[in-house]
């Protein structure tokens, strides 16, 4: 008679207590991140805090009821899986540290910080036990540095945002590990050296944003093999060059192409067979002159295109009339 009651009293003591609110400890590193958010508030004035929604984080409280908090609700620990903690810094500057106590938190899958004036370096070594992360948003922040080595080892990841940072260095072929890799976007930083060749291993990667970096050298031949790319942005990037492939028109599934603002150069003897109907084009400043290119003729469904057009001729253009010129 004793064993069964004994095994009903573990049960009432320690499932319940689990499956109705989130992990202790996770709970904490949450607070943690409150209070040193709420502390550089205090530290400096300048620095303007959202307190809003993050009222909700009470000690004692289940953290999975919590705005900006989601929790996996299948898991009989209730873990958290989510974390938007975009713009809760309206001004001012917080140190990159702050970032800490969450990243212990090893079963997010979705981590959002961007928009947070945060500055300083990505803590690289506090991302390594995020081994479940599909989505990382770091984007608009003042993040320098370089992409810590440790980000290349979250193989899980799908989706890697930096956005508008001051991120230099190089871009690690490295890049290689990230096999499920989606989107890789990059713009407006400071990355420079060349593409990696790399980066063409990353099969399923759809969107690639590398716009207004100081990247060099040319495109990378290994973008071939890249048949999901739908977005290829590399616009502005000063030391770009050579010869644009036409292979890359010919990608299956390509339909944002902008390549403006390089010194990369159209080859107009390339024979080009667009497999895609392509809805934003730039090839400003790559040397299209003359007649508009047959392959562009057939092409319907545009709603950006800048080809430089001063420098294009002929009654062709009479075609596009109904587009937007940018
Ligand atoms: C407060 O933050 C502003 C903006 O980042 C910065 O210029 C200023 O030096 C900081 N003041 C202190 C006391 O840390
Ligand atoms: C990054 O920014 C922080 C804070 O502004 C500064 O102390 C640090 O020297 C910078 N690091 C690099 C590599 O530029
Ligand atoms: C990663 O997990 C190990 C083992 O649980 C722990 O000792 C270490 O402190 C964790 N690292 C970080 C940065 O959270
Ligand atoms: C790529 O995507 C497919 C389909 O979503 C998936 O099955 C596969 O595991 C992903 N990763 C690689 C490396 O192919
Ligand atoms: C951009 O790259 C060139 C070398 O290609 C280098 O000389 C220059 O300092 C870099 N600019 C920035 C802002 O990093």
């Amino acid at each position: 008679m004793q064993k069964p009651i004994l095994l009903f009293v573990l049960f009432v003591f320690f499932i319940p207590r689990q499956s109705f609110s989130c992990p202790q400890d996770q709970r904490k590193s949450l607070l943690e991140f409150k209070k040193l958010l709420i502390h550089n508030n205090i530290k400096n004035h300048s620095t303007q805090i959202a307190l809003g929604e993050l009222k909700t984080w009470r000690p004692n409280s289940d953290c999975c009821r919590w705005k900006l908090v989601r929790c996996n609700a299948r898991s009989p620990f209730k873990e958290v899986t989510d974390l938007n903690l975009n713009n809760l810094v309206l001004s001012g500057s917080v140190s990159s540290t702050l970032l800490r106590p969450v990243l212990r938190i090893s079963s997010l899958m979705r981590l959002d910080v961007s928009s947070n004036f945060i500055q300083g370096e990505i803590p690289g070594d506090g991302f390594v036990n995020l081994t479940r992360l599909i989505s990382l948003d770091m984007g608009g922040n003042s993040f320098n540095g370089t992409i810590p080595p440790e980000l290349f080892s979250l193989k899980t990841l799908q989706r890697l945002d930096l956005r508008m940072n001051t991120i230099g260095g190089t871009l690690s072929g490295d890049i290689k590990e990230l096999k499920n890799l989606e989107e890789l976007i990059l713009d407006e930083n400071l990355v420079g050296g060349e593409i990696p060749p790399e980066i063409g291993s990353l099969v399923n990667l759809s969107a690639l944003s590398l716009s207004r970096n100081n990247l060099s050298g040319g495109i990378p031949w290994s973008i071939q093999n890249l048949t999901n790319l739908e977005t290829l942005e590399l616009e502005n990037n000063s030391g770009l060059s050579g010869e644009i492939p036409t292979w890359l028109v010919g990608l299956q599934k390509l339909s944002i192409l902008r390549l403006g603002g390089n010194k990369l150069q159209w080859n107009k003897n390339g024979s080009v067979f667009p497999q895609s109907k392509f809805t934003h084009l730039s090839l400003r400043s790559c040397g299209l002159q003359g007649n508009i290119p047959d392959w562009l003729k057939n092409q319907t469904d545009f709603s950006f295109l800048d080809l430089s057009l001063k420098r294009l001729g002929g009654n062709k253009l009479q075609r596009f009339k109904h587009k937007t010129w940018k």
